[in-house]
C-alpha cells in the first residue's frame, strides 16, 4: 500500500513548523516564587535549590529591578519568619515582611503583578499548615488565621492571594472576608489539588517550613487519587476561587489536562522545588541540556491545559525567550 498520510512533509521546513505550531511559552506566562526573610543577610543561598537564594528586603528590590527588566510579569511571595509560634502570628502580622515586601513592590514597580503564599507553614512553631489542637491539625481555627493572612496582604496591596494550605472550606472564607472588606475584586488562584509530594523537599529548606512532626497527608492529597481531585477541582470553585492550582506540575499533567476539561477555568502549573532541582542537578552534571530540558517541562504544562507557569527557572527562561 502505497503511504498517504506523510505527517513529516509539515516537519520539513522551519517556518511550517512554527506556522503549524500548536502551544507557545511565552514569558506574559511565567509567575517567579520569591522568598523574603526579615534580617539584614542580603542573600541566604539554599542549598537544595542553586540559583534561589532567601532575600533580605533590599535584595529582593534589587532582584525585582533585574526581573522587572527582564520582562517576568509576575512573582508569587512567600516569607520567613521571625519568631515562630503555634499560631504563626507572623504570618498576618501588619508589618510581617510579606506585607512589608508588598508595599515596598507596589510602590516601586507598580505595574509587576504581586501574588502572595497564604499559609502558616513558614510561620509555624511545629511547621504545619495550620493550628495544631491536640497534636492534630485542628481546620475551621486554621481558616479564620488564614483569612486573617489573606486579608493583611490584601491590606498592604497585593493583587492575588494564593492560598496553599488544603484546609476545607478556606476559598470560602477567604473570598466573604475580602468582599467584606471591600476587596471584591482581588482574586484568588487556589491551590486545588495539591498533593503531598515528595518533590517538595527542596522547598522546606527555602521556607523553613518542615513539619517538625508527622507529614502533610492529613490535608495533602494522596498521589494516587483522581477522582479526589476532581472534588477539591470543583470545590475550590463552587467556593469562589478564579484560578486553580495544580502542583507538581510534571508528574501531574494528567490533572492539569483533566482540570481544564472539567471546569474551563484558569490553571497554574506549580513546578515545584523537586523538579527544579532535579533539573538543575542533571545539567551541572552534564546529563542534559538545562536550557532545552526547562523549556520543554514548562511548553508540556502548557500543552496540558495551564496558562499560568510558576517556575523558579523564570529569570533563565525570561533570557532565553529574549535570545530565541
Ligand atoms: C507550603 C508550601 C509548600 C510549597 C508551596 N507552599 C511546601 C509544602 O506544602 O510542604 C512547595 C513549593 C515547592 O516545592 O516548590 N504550604
Amino acid at each position: 500500500m502505497k503511504t498517504i498520510t506523510r505527517l513529516r512533509r509539515l516537519r520539513a521546513h522551519e517556518t511550517m513548523r512554527h506556522m503549524a505550531r500548536e502551544h507557545e511559552l511565552v514569558c506574559a506566562n511565567l509567575v517567579y516564587p520569591l522568598f523574603v526573610h526579615p534580617g539584614i543577610e542580603p542573600r541566604i543561598p539554599v542549598s537544595t535549590m542553586p540559583g534561589v537564594s532567601q532575600l533580605s528586603l533590599e535584595a529582593f528590590e534589587q532582584d525585582l529591578e533585574e526581573l522587572v527588566a527582564l520582562g517576568v510579569p509576575s512573582i508569587l511571595l512567600f516569607g520567613l519568619a521571625n519568631n515562630k509560634d503555634n499560631q504563626g502570628s507572623e504570618a498576618f502580622a501588619e508589618f510581617g515582611i510579606v506585607q512589608q515586601a508588598i508595599r515596598i513592590a507596589k510602590k516601586r514597580f507598580p505595574s509587576l503583578y504581586l501574588m502572595s503564599d497564604v499559609c502558616l507553614c513558614a510561620y509555624t512553631s511545629h511547621g504545619h499548615c495550620g493550628v495544631v489542637i491536640d497534636g492534630k491539625v485542628h481546620n475551621d481555627a486554621s481558616v479564620e488565621l488564614l483569612t486573617r493572612v489573606a486579608l493583611s496582604h490584601a491590606e498592604a496591596g497585593v493583587d492575588l492571594v494564593a492560598p496553599s494550605d488544603m484546609m476545607d472550606g478556606r476559598v470560602h472564607a477567604i473570598r466573604g472576608a475580602l468582599d467584606k472588606a471591600g476587596y471584591q475584586d482581588l482574586p484568588i488562584m487556589s491551590y486545588a489539588a495539591k498533593f503531598a509530594s515528595a518533590f517538595y523537599g527542596p522547598f522546606r529548606e527555602a521556607a523553613s517550613c518542615a513539619p517538625q512532626f508527622g507529614d502533610r497527608r492529613s490535608y495533602q492529597m494522596d498521589p494516587a487519587n483522581t477522582s479526589e481531585a476532581h472534588r477539591e477541582i470543583l470545590a475550590d470553585k463552587d467556593e469562589g476561587a478564579d484560578i486553580i492550582v495544580i502542583k507538581p506540575a510534571l508528574a501531574y499533567a494528567d490533572l492539569i489536562y483533566q482540570a481544564r476539561q472539567l471546569t474551563k477555568m484558569p490553571i497554574a502549573a506549580y513546578h515545584v522545588s523537586g523538579e527544579y532541582a532535579m533539573l538543575k542537578a542533571a545539567a551541572k552534571a552534564g546529563y542534559l541540556d538545562e536550557k532545552q530540558a526547562v523549556l520543554e517541562s514548562l511548553l508540556c504544562s502548557k500543552r496540558a491545559g495551564a496558562s499560568l507557569l510558576i517556575t523558579y527557572h523564570a529569570l533563565d527562561v525570561a533570557r532565553w525567550l529574549q535570545e530565541a
